[in-house]
């Protein structure tokens, strides 16, 4: 049973739920892990996670179905993720079992949080570990903390499925060989001027372009790009400083497998918009948002509407959503019951 909130109003903000998992790795080794009601952490004041950002985090959804069962989406995924993101910062991995365990433990013990089917609205987990002890030179911590905390949300991005516009950014969040495919807090205090200047200016966030020659589209926020082109391929950046989103691996099966779509991960020029009638962000938190418009260099290109969701965006929505939420059959090992 889920407890009683106004689930259609949440939007994406803090909110404390009833217990996290917290486990400490130390002397070499993962402890047991548990649940605690606490939801501040007390470590020490030289961690390398709060100097240098030896720190990395995840964000998966539990999902509600029609019968009222729990299901996350591709844990495992997540859990793999991680595991990369800890070794391009040297931390020690979690295991997936580890990380899995964990994040059951979470929606099982807030259960209650879990919002009901057909609301729009799903359990948000955040997994996420950096280093504690006490190191003040800049080299890997001797601890390390793994902690896991949920939260029901809704729409990351106001418009939901209702199209929101994006400007490109003159600065950067990742460099070719730096750390944009970890999942490493840097990177997102990176991205925090961008993103106050692209709101402040009217925009749901900015578009990043690469790095090194600013021509080609990378990311939306938080969020991957992908684009319908008008011959109907699904395209999608290739690039080593992009998040490999798990969202966006998912709807490249999905355009091809479920909606016979050619699909393509390539270099996307910022301009070369007008090969696309249909543009979109993905994500976790972002699911699907159509973009109903990008304004780069103070030229605006819209897409297929300001107003309204294209075609070919609806259905893949329709079927990722579908997936998630347990109204249609997915891929072998993509549900996971809890
Ligand atoms: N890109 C960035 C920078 C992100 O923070 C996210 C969110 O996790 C994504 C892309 C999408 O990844 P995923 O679909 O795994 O949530
Ligand atoms: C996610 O989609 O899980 C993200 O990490 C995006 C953002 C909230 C940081």
């Amino acid at each position: 049973m889920s407890k009683n909130f106004n689930w259609e109003q949440l939007g994406f903000d803090y909110i404390k739920t009833d217990l996290r998992y917290v486990s400490v790795w130390k002397d070499g080794k993962w402890d047991e892990g548990k649940l605690v009601e606490d939801n501040y952490l007390k470590v020490s004041e030289a961690s390398t996670g709060l100097h240098y950002g030896q720190q990395c985090f995840e964000g998966l959804k539990a999902y509600r179905n029609k019968e009222g069962n729990i299901q996350l989406f591709r844990p495992d995924e997540n859990a793999k993720r991680m595991q990369r993101s800890c070794q391009q910062i040297l931390m020690p991995e979690v295991p997936t079992e580890k990380f899995i365990d964990a994040c059951v433990q979470v929606v099982k013990a807030n259960e209650e949080y879990v919002p009901p089917y057909g609301t729009g609205a799903t359990l948000y987990l955040r997994p996420f570990m950096f280093g504690t002890g006490h190191t003040v030179g800049v080299k890997p911590a001797p601890e390390y903390i793994f902690c896991v905390f949920c939260l029901p949300v809704g729409a990351y991005f106001k418009g939901g499925m209702t199209p929101v516009n994006f400007v490109t950014t003159k600065y950067d969040r990742a460099a070719p060989y730096g750390t944009g495919a970890a999942k490493v807090g840097g990177n997102y205090a990176a991205s925090l001027f961008a993103h106050k200047e692209a709101v402040e200016a009217g925009y749901a966030d900015c578009i990043y372009l690469d790095a090194a020659t600013h021509t080609k589209i990378e990311e939306v926020g938080a969020a991957n790009f992908f684009g319908i082109t008008k011959d109907n391929v699904f395209v999608t950046p290739k690039s080593p400083s992009i998040l490999p989103g798990i969202t966006k691996k998912s709807l490249l099966y999905l355009a091809e497998h479920y909606l016979n779509l050619k699909t393509e991960e390539r270099d996307v020029m910022i301009d070369g918009l007008d090969e696309f009638k249909e543009t979109g962000a993905c994500g976790t938190a972002a699911v699907i948002t159509p973009i109903g418009a990008i304004s780069h260099n103070g030229k605006k290109h819209v897409f297929h509407s300001e107003t309204e969701v294209g075609p070919i965006t609806k259905e893949l929505y329709d079927t990722l959503v579908g997936i998630q939420l347990g109204d249609l059959v997915g891929p072998e090992g993509w549900v996971y019951n809890i």
